[in-house]
């Protein structure tokens, strides 16, 4: 996605450890003309698929995730990270381990939301190591739901998940994919 590219090589900044920060458009501030090219993008990609119902993780995944979603006319799900009260007391459990932050997590949704009868599409802002789409999916798993695909705005794909999760026949779309980043100066596949 050329705009999206634009975007990274113009404001995208190379942290030590092979962190890509896009704090001004993604991460933080978001930019959500840029987001809605993003949402119409996944649509045109996943247009042949029955898809009802959206699952990402908090925090980063959400806007992404409703903004796609108006053109996929389903609702969003979002994974909680923590406990909360607010949380219902059955819900289905995936974990992660994340490299990048040492430390593993769980993700969390309430059993009201996904069930046997959804085609789920899984959205995320980064595929890195794909611990954390491999989170999402046991989700999927294990509500016997069915998962339709996984688009993904930013693929380091230097990093292990893409690779790992394609072999396993998941359809992976990713709208940047980043082959190497070193010395500031970004590369796409
Ligand atoms: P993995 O899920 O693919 O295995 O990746 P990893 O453990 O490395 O990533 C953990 C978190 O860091 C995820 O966010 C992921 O989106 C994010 N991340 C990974 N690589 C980059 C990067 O180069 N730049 C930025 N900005 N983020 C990256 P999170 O902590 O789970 O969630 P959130 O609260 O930030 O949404
Ligand atoms: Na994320
Ligand atoms: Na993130």
């Amino acid at each position: 996605m050329e705009l999206l590219k634009r975007k990274i090589i113009q404001e995208g900044r190379v942290l030590d450890g092979n962190v890509l920060k896009v704090d001004s458009f993604l991460n933080h501030q978001l930019d959500i003309e840029l987001l809605n090219e993003i949402g119409k993008r996944f649509k045109e990609l996943f247009k042949n698929k029955s898809v009802t119902k959206i699952l990402t993780a908090e925090v980063s995944g959400i806007a992404i995730a409703a903004i796609a979603a108006q053109y996929f006319n389903v609702p969003v799900v979002f994974a909680k990270k923590t406990e909360s009260k607010n949380l219902d007391k059955e819900v289905y459990e995936g974990s992660a381990y994340s490299y990048t932050k040492e430390k593993h997590y769980k993700f969390m949704v309430s059993k009201k939301y996904i069930s046997e009868e959804d085609h789920i599409l899984i959205i995320d802002d980064f595929l890195a190591n794909g611990q954390s789409i491999l989170g999402l999916k046991e989700i999927v798993d294990k509500a016997n739901a069915h998962l339709v695909g996984v688009g993904i705005v930013i693929e380091k794909g230097f990093q292990e998940g893409g690779e790992m999760l394609r072999a396993a026949n998941i359809d992976i779309q990713s709208l940047a994919i980043i082959d190497s980043m070193e010395n500031n100066k970004i590369n796409f596949r």
